[in-house]
């Protein structure tokens, strides 16, 4: 390290050039008026999960079932909301590296803190339903509580194999790229919170929805400024990665949307009958779980929203047929192709 104690100070005017990219912009361009607006928004609505009027929620009038029941639909949103602060705090790194102008960077800072609040919802919701602060080394009360658990350590096995794909995209895509998975998320997010909304009866629960729904359709507000901003000077070979990361983003994010498909999710055989399980129970509870039929309409509408925006800028879209959605085929889909974030 003989360069480390030279002292170019002594020998130049200026110093050399920092090397690039370096972490931090010294610069403040703003040229995206619809992201600093965004970023006001999230000023203003900020929100605290712990402050939510939590002592209107008497578990003791669910049963243990039931209470299983909603705290694993919690843990099943908890593999993707407690993977979103990592996910997007890299995100944010990766705008200062690039120099993004300064509300990209304030917009990915605000949508990192929703996400800990959604994760930090999910934690509470779990904690009391349960009481116990972790859903995988609780010890269930019911049988159809050890079934949901053993489906728990499934998904969280799945996630995990996410996270390493991932670390890896991040430094691989431009910004442009990573929005477009980020996106399909977003839109998707933003719809079936509206819907938990609608049909739960729990207060706090209710309360919870409306502000995970409100911030996610900011998130998908951001996605939508960025993606007007980039999409139309995007090279086609980025092109062609977007409509792969879209299929990809169906495949993963299906899981809590829809149902997981088993040709990508490595799940046991028993892993959907126990999951609509306790969905039928957690409905019954007044839990407001879309039923199979509302879940795949949503997603279809959902992706064809996704769709439309995609069109507007001639990106090709990936076949769906799932949701009865066509276009273009994508195999060979695996999970450490992902980076799609809810
Ligand atoms: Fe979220
Ligand atoms: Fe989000």
């Amino acid at each position: 390290m003989a360069g480390h104690n030279e002292r170019l100070s002594d020998s130049m005017e200026f110093p050399p050039p920092t090397p690039q990219p370096n972490v931090y912009p010294l610069s403040w361009h703003s040229h995206t008026r619809k992201l600093q607006e965004v970023w006001e928004a999230s000023l203003r609505e900020n929100w605290d999960p712990e402050k939510l009027p939590w002592d209107t929620l008497d578990v003791d009038s669910y049963t243990w079932e039931e209470r299983e029941a909603i705290a694993y639909w919690w843990t099943l949103l908890s593999v993707f909301d407690a993977s979103a602060p990592p996910v997007f705090a890299e995100a944010l790194i990766k705008t200062y590296e690039v120099h993004e102008e300064d509300p990209v960077r304030k917009c990915f800072f605000s949508v990192t803190r929703d996400e800990q609040n959604h994760e930090i919802m999910c934690g509470l919701a779990i904690t009391r339903m349960l009481g116990h602060p972790d859903p995988l080394s609780y010890q269930p009360k019911t049988d159809l509580g050890r079934r949901l658990q053993k489906n728990a350590k499934w998904l969280y096995f799945n996630g995990g194999r996410y996270w390493s794909g991932y670390k890896q995209a991040v430094p691989k895509y431009d910004l442009a790229v990573l929005f477009s998975s980020f996106l399909m998320g977003e839109i998707a997010a933003a719809t079936i919170f509206k819907q938990m909304y609608d049909n739960s009866r729990e207060a706090v629960f209710k309360e919870g929805f409306k502000n995970i729904g409100r911030d996610e359709g900011r998130h998908m507000a951001i996605c939508m400024a960025v993606m007007e901003r980039d999409y139309p000077r995007m090279g086609p070979e980025n092109r062609a990665i977007v409509t792969k990361q879209i299929r990809a983003g169906y495949l993963f994010l299906s899981a809590v949307l829809f149902e997981p498909p088993m040709d990508f999710w490595d799940l046991p055989k028993d892993f959907i009958a126990n999951q609509r399980e306790a969905e039928e129970v957690a409905r019954g509870a007044g839990f407001g779980i879309p039923s199979y039929e509302a879940k795949k309409e949503n997603w279809r509408r959902a992706i064809l929203n996704l769709k439309g925006v995609l069109d507007t800028y001639h990106i090709p879209f990936p076949a769906i047929p799932e949701v009865g959605v066509t276009g273009e085929e994508v195999s060979d889909t695996a999970m450490e192709d992902i980076i799609p974030v809810f």
